[in-house]
């Protein structure tokens, strides 16, 4: 068979890494990537399931490739993912014309399972047992990762990597969806951590760009890795990633509030290549909702909390997630969620509706009882005093000059440059703000001093210090 790859990401980081990792293996096989499904040989939906909304935008993109697989009945069609997980058979009933259902643990078997069907073998699946029904020992041994096989050179950027450290989620908040369709939390041992980071540094020094490397978790605070009776924790894991030659930049997301420790907090301000970047969601800052979110602490600890962080990381950028609407939600646990938005100055915080998720623990025992359009205000209300938020934590940094790491030119002029020609770049700063300027395309993975000039809630506009264009 021809070798024409298309693959589509919705969902967070870990879905774009698992895309990244799927592609390239495929890539190793002798697969080309192609931008549209209708020249694809196969074509790859990496899906998610946090709410109804992303699953709907995958349902309908399937609708629309049934004309695909009308026109060229040998296209291979697939759903990946924790969608694939979560809807198992269901996706081969709905959508009659996919081909292949591989859940987020056994993404290392697509290659075969592409060639079982391109041999007539018919469509395959393959997922995890539910997690509900196993032991956690046997849920384990059941979501295993694929990350140790990782094809390094066929990535998509040598200056940004993901690395992840650990494995799916053991807090089972009752709104999400994630721990079924992820599996146990498990942590990834430090040594292949640490040469999967060496070796991505490697590659980088080689080809003479900074890196950038985001350490990914559910809750990647909570990483531990034990061996010989030591216990080593997310600092410990920083503290020896640091020194890794080649290395610029070290991020790490997502942070659950309990472990956000001093040592951690100390390790962030101590060690140079540590960002001063913090995602650590809040989700309410009401006590009756928190509580039955079950998210483990009182809005008064999660203020705690950061006040301890600006006391050792001044100048840290802080980001959060909201869920509005959440079952029972009074105008009184929202105004408490509004007072906690305007007095965390949170660089950025990203709002969600809630979406009750079937076979999660609020969907079992809440009334979904908010009505749409009150959780539609409440979203508005949220984003407008975080919008002012991030505008007036940005503009003290017009007329500073700080360090961009280049990540490349900015989408809507992708298309229009020609190698070594001047451009519009986009960046970001160490605390992840992000940076648009005037460039020449060259300056892609390199760290550059960039004045800013102008501030807008979510971008800062600049001009590089020595003025090339
Ligand atoms: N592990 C991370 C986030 C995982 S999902 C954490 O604990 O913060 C990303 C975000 O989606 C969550 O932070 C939450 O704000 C949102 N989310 C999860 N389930 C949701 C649901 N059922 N409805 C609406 N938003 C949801
Ligand atoms: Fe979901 Fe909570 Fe786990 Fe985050 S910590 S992935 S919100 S269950
Ligand atoms: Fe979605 Fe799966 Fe991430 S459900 S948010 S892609 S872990």
């Amino acid at each position: 068979m021809d070798k024409r790859l298309y693959i589509e990401t919705v969902g967070c980081q870990m879905n774009v890494l698992d895309s990244e990792l799927v592609a390239s293996a495929l890539l190793e096989r002798g697969y080309e990537l192609v931008d549209r499904p209708g020249r694809a040989d196969v074509i790859l939906l990496n899906t998610c399931s946090v709410r109804q909304r992303a699953e709907d935008k995958v349902y309908s993109a399937l609708g629309r490739l049934k004309h695909v697989k009308e026109h060229n009945p040998l296209v291979v069609i697939g759903v990946i993912g924790c969608m694939a997980q979560k809807d198992g058979p269901l996706v081969f009933r709905r959508a009659p014309h996919v081909d292949l259902v591989v859940g987020p643990s056994q993404l290392g078997q697509v290659p075969e399972l592409i060639e079982a069907i391109a041999a007539g073998a018919g469509p395959q699946i393959d997922i995890s047992p539910d997690r509900k029904g196993e032991s956690h020992r046997d849920a384990k041994r059941s979501f295993l990762p694929f990350d140790p096989n990782r094809a390094i050179e066929a990535r998509p950027a040598a200056h940004q990597a993901m690395v992840r450290i650990m494995f799916g989620c053991d807090k089972f908040c009752t709104y999400c969806i994630v721990p079924s369709v992820r599996g146990p939390e498990q942590s990834r041992p430090m040594d292949e951590i640490d040469r999967e980071v060496r070796r991505l540094a490697e590659q980088a020094s080689r080809l003479g760009v900074a890196l950038e490397v985001t350490l990914l978790g559910q809750t990647v605070n909570s990483y531990q890795w034990r061996d010989g009776g030591q216990t080593w924790r997310l600092a410990d894991l920083l503290a020896r990633l640091d020194g890794i030659e080649g290395l610029a930049r070290l991020k790490f997301v997502t942070n659950y509030p309990r472990h956000m420790t001093d040592d951690l907090l100390a390790a962030v301000r101590d060690l140079p290549k540590v960002s001063p970047y913090l995602h650590v969601p809040a989700q309410s800052g009401s006590d009756a909702v928190l509580g039955r979110m079950k998210r483990g602490y009182t809005a008064g600890e999660y203020r705690e909390m950061l006040d301890r962080i600006r006391r050792t990381l001044p100048d840290a950028a802080v980001t959060s997630d909201f869920i509005v609407g959440f079952c029972c939600e009074t105008e009184e646990d929202f105004q408490r969620t509004a007072a906690l938005v305007r007095d965390g100055r949170f660089k950025n915080s990203f709002i969600f509706k809630y979406s009750a998720r079937p076979g999660t623990k609020a969907a079992e025992q809440y009334e979904d009882d908010v009505p749409e359009d009150v959780k539609r205000r409440r979203n508005n209300e949220l984003l407008a005093i975080q919008n002012a938020i991030s505008e007036e934590e940005n503009r003290p940094l017009v007329g500073r000059t700080v360090e961009v790491l280049v990540e490349g030119p900015s989408k809507t002029s992708l298309k229009r440059v020609e190698a070594g020609e001047s451009t519009q770049l986009v960046g970001r700063t160490v605390c992840d703000r992000i940076v648009v300027f005037q460039g020449p395309q060259d300056l892609t993975g390199q760290l550059v001093p960039v004045t800013i000039r102008k501030a807008g809630a979510f971008t800062l506009f600049g001009e590089t210090v020595d003025g090339r264009q």
